[in-house]
């Protein structure tokens, strides 16, 4: 099958230079340590060393670069069809202060880029929910409603900048986008010209709670700290078995150069064809980079490259659209009330706090929980705590998606142990293929390079051993149960898993 498009790479990681920061080289001692850096990560870290705190953040990999450096970058409240079901679930007060916090993240990062100069590409458009259906209509026509009572400044159009008709769409007016890394990246340098401490290429593998608390690095070093905060997308540590709430996702994106006439002017939303998602960025020669994303699906799920083509031609198909310059997959945690969980880790928690769980909304979440959690640690209590609070449990709001995951997991977990390959041998792999292959007794993750070369390491996930399966378009082994991801050579893409696929002999 044919690529995608010419890059396997998302355009925000592709147009920014990497990073260089240095991994830890001893033991460090701080106010606040932030493990993870992503938005989450870097926005807390940047708010705490402003109230005059010290901080060091500890990256696994390069900060922003997991799935921050993969959004669509949107920054708007309007959460696809989010309010009517808060409204219906948790009451109006609690839509009422999940609007009012989303928008004032949005403030905060027009505020900040003002203050600090970043050139991010920030521009204020309106966001568009729409339906083409009939059905879907009726459901957009409660959401104007809800998010206007949330505070929303909604209306209800049937004309929007799309080059199709929709049968009914809410429109929000005064909501953002940027260009995700140039912010976060420059938030990163003045973090540091506050004194703040950012180290790269550090995992930490341990944590244990106390006053202080301590956390070990994969390099053995030790960090104190008073305050941690664990904002590593999927949580590493799971005090509180939050893993039987979240549910990964992961979501693809295509983008393409298209005349700057032919901009849509807006930022995009629907929940019909398994959702598709639209905005555009500058991009060079004048023109706009069309971003659309959309075909979610578990990790671990056959048929990704299909997937992929399907999303191409629908983008094809309504857009003038020459040749797609990028495509690039991102991952989500879901949450059973759709709400992110921000906040301390776990019921016995004084000094550990976990942000997680954002529902595709990550930017506007994420900016969000740096500022609660920055005043949490400082002693205060914003009136969107409880709503964030992941000691929640709403029984009525989370039963049925809780039941789901949690069954779904089951059946991994015990399932795909008994299922059969479609591969007897390892001789059967194409270039380019991977299948779970009994090898020796044991189930073992085999794949052919495009060298021919065959690299096996274990198909037993090392988060809570379920069995890993094979990403065909992205040639990863990706977990069902809980969204980890490994390359073939075992090293870990995304947690929550933090320790590699063992290497197997063939
Ligand atoms: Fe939890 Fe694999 S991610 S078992």
């Amino acid at each position: 099958m044919a690529s995608v498009s010419d890059r396997a790479e998302s355009y925000w990681m592709d147009s920014t230079a990497p990073t260089a920061y240095p991994p830890v080289d001893g033991d460090v001692e701080v106010d606040v340590a932030v493990v993870g850096g992503g938005i989450a990560g870097l926005c807390a870290a940047w708010e705490l060393a402003r109230a005059g705190r010290r901080v060091a953040v500890f990256e696994a990999d390069r900060i922003v670069a997991g799935t921050t450096g993969y959004t669509t970058a949107k920054l708007t409240a309007q959460h696809g069809l989010i309010y009517d079901r808060l409204r219906s679930s948790l009451g109006a007060d609690t839509a009422r202060w999940y609007a009012r916090s989303q928008l004032d993240a949005i403030e905060r990062v027009a505020a900040v880029a003002a203050e600090l100069g970043i050139d991010c590409d920030l521009e204020r458009l309106p966001a568009f929910t729409y339906a083409t259906s009939a059905d879907g209509a009726e459901q957009v026509r409660a959401e104007v409603e809800a998010a206007s009572a949330a505070g929303l400044p909604a209306s209800l159009v049937t004309e929007t900048g799309l080059p199709f008709e929709v049968a009914a769409a809410i429109r929000v007016e005064d909501q953002a986008q940027f260009h995700p890394r140039r912010y976060l990246l420059a938030l990163a340098d003045d973090l540091t010209h506050q004194g703040g401490q950012i180290f790269e290429r550090t995992r930490i593998t341990d944590l244990d709670e106390g006053e202080p608390c301590r956390l070990t690095t994969e390099s053995g070093a030790t960090v104190s700290a008073r305050d941690v905060v664990v904002a590593t997308h999927y949580p590493i540590f799971d005090r509180a078995s939050l893993f039987t709430r979240l549910v990964p996702r992961r979501e693809l994106v295509v983008a393409a150069p298209i005349a700057a006439a032919d901009d849509p002017a807006g930022m995009y939303l629907t929940t019909e064809d398994n959702t598709r998602s639209v905005r555009t960025a500058p991009y060079r020669d004048g023109q706009r980079l069309l971003i659309v994303t959309g075909e979610h699906f578990k990790p671990g799920t056959e048929g990704v490259e299909d997937r992929w083509h399907r999303l191409a031609t629908w983008t094809r198909e309504r857009f003038k659209v020459d040749a797609l310059a990028y495509h690039w997959a991102a991952q989500d945690n879901t949450t059973p009330d759709r709400v992110p969980f921000v906040g301390p880790f776990h019921p016995g928690a004084d000094h550990v706090y976990v942000a997680t769980g954002f529902n595709a909304w990550g930017m506007t979440s994420g900016v969000m929980a740096g500022r609660l959690l920055a005043a949490l640690i400082g002693g205060a209590k914003p009136e969107w705590a409880g709503v964030y609070d992941p000691r929640r449990i709403h029984v009525k709001a989370e039963a049925g998606t809780f039941l789901k995951a949690n069954l779904a997991v089951a059946r991994h977990f015990i399932g795909d142990r008994l299922r059969t390959s479609h591969v007897d041998s390892p001789d059967e792999l194409a270039a380019g293929q991977g299948a779970v292959i009994r090898l020796h007794g044991e189930r073992c993750a085999v794949y052919r390079d495009t060298t021919g070369t065959l690299h096996a390491v274990s198909a037993t996930c090392t988060h809570l051993g379920c069995t890993v399966a094979f990403n065909d378009a992205e040639r990863s082994w990706d977990c069902p149960c809980h969204g980890s991801r490994f390359d073939p050579d075992g090293s870990v893409l995304h947690g929550p898993a933090t320790q590699p696929l063992p290497e197997r002999p063939l």
